[in-house]
């Protein structure tokens, strides 16, 4: 396992990171047994940042996430998210930050975070939306200002809404926020245009989510693919979808010529940035856990391919 800067935090992470929230529940039937089984081979394999949210299964995979951290062992680096007051995904146009993100409730779910994880301070508190519109709004200076200076957390971040990487460069500039969470992937290269450039300039980190486009960018998706009960992805990947989807990844085919899985080509995409920090596919199983982790081992897509791939970025949000 290789290891990055997170930004200026001073914290180094593993360029595979663990993503935490198919393990809080949503996504079809929940297995904590394999979770943890999970969750403690990314440890062992030398995973050391873990994202979640006070969200995800309501505090289930904080609280999962804390149980392997009472086993001890190596330092590991927990993220989690404190939910819109309102409970509006993502933050609407219009939305006073105070619906969203009031100090009392900030600190109060905060609380709740390090209670569930077991932690006397958290390593990234991120908000789990934002609005740009907020950033020179003096209420959430002072509520990291706050978090900082009474210990509660080491570093501050922002969960950008889905395909909207511009919708923080504001935040960014006014030096408060130390990490941003971001949707980047092959299929959605646009961070690339200002939100990576300005994160390289500020000293920001960069923790990639969705890397794997919601499974999308693994290959396994076909249009016969059929989803558990209570997984969400059935309408993410809803009616023709499934198709799209597989009608371009069928053209990613010349990635896994040299016999890499397309999920391996996806993660290395996302590391071929000088920008990112660390890249947090969902994991629900070791076997996962062990794919993952081999894709940090220096090799990084070379500039051609690089090249190549801007023709296969797809502009859309199948979350709306
Ligand atoms: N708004 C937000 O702040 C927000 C939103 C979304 C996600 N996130 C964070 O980002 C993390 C990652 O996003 P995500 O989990 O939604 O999506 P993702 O990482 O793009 O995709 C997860 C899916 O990919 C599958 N997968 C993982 N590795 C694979 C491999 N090597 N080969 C084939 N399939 C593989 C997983 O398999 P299994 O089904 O077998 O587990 C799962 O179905 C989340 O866990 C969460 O921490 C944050």
């Amino acid at each position: 396992m290789q290891y990055r800067q997170l930004g200026k935090t001073g914290i180094e992470v593993s360029e595979i990171g663990f993503g935490a929230w198919g393990i809080g529940g949503g996504w079809g039937e929940r297995d904590d047994k394999q979770a943890l089984a999970a969750l403690e081979k990314a440890l062992e394999l030398g995973v050391n940042f873990i994202d979640t949210a006070l969200a995800y299964g309501e505090g289930h995979s904080e609280r999962l996430i804390g149980e392997v951290l009472q086993g001890g062992g190596n330092e590991v680096f927990v993220a989690t998210k404190v939910p819109p007051k309102n409970r509006v995904w993502p933050a609407q146009k219009g939305t006073a930050l105070t619906e969203a993100f009031p100090k009392d409730y900030v600190l109060e779910c905060t609380d709740r975070s390090l209670t569930n994880l077991g932690m006397e301070r958290l390593d990234v508190l991120q908000f789990h939306v934002w609005d740009d519109a907020w950033a020179e709004q003096d209420e959430w200076h002072q509520t990291v200002r706050e978090l900082k200076d009474s210990g509660r957390i080491r570093a501050f971040g922002l969960s950008i809404n889905d395909h909207e990487p511009d919708n923080a460069l504001a935040a960014l500039e006014t030096g408060l926020v130390d990490t941003v969470q971001v949707i980047y992937n092959i299929f959605d290269q646009t961070p690339q245009d200002n939100l990576l450039p300005t994160c390289l300039r500020l000293g920001v980190g960069v923790i990639v989510r969705v890397a794997l486009d919601e499974g999308g960018l693994t290959g396994t998706i076909t249009p016969e693919t059929t989803f558990e009960a209570g997984d969400w992805r059935e309408n993410y990947f809803k009616g023709e979808r499934k198709r799209e989807v597989f009608e371009r990844t069928q053209a990613l085919g010349f990635l896994t010529e040299d016999g890499s899985s397309l999920a391996e080509a996806a993660l290395r995409f996302t590391l071929s940035h000088p920008a990112v920090s660390t890249v947090i596919p969902g994991m629900r199983s070791p076997g996962r856990v062990e794919q993952n982790v081999t894709v940090s081992d220096g090799q990084l897509l070379s500039v051609k391919t690089l090249e190549e791939l801007k023709a296969h970025a797809w502009p859309r949000n199948f979350y709306r």
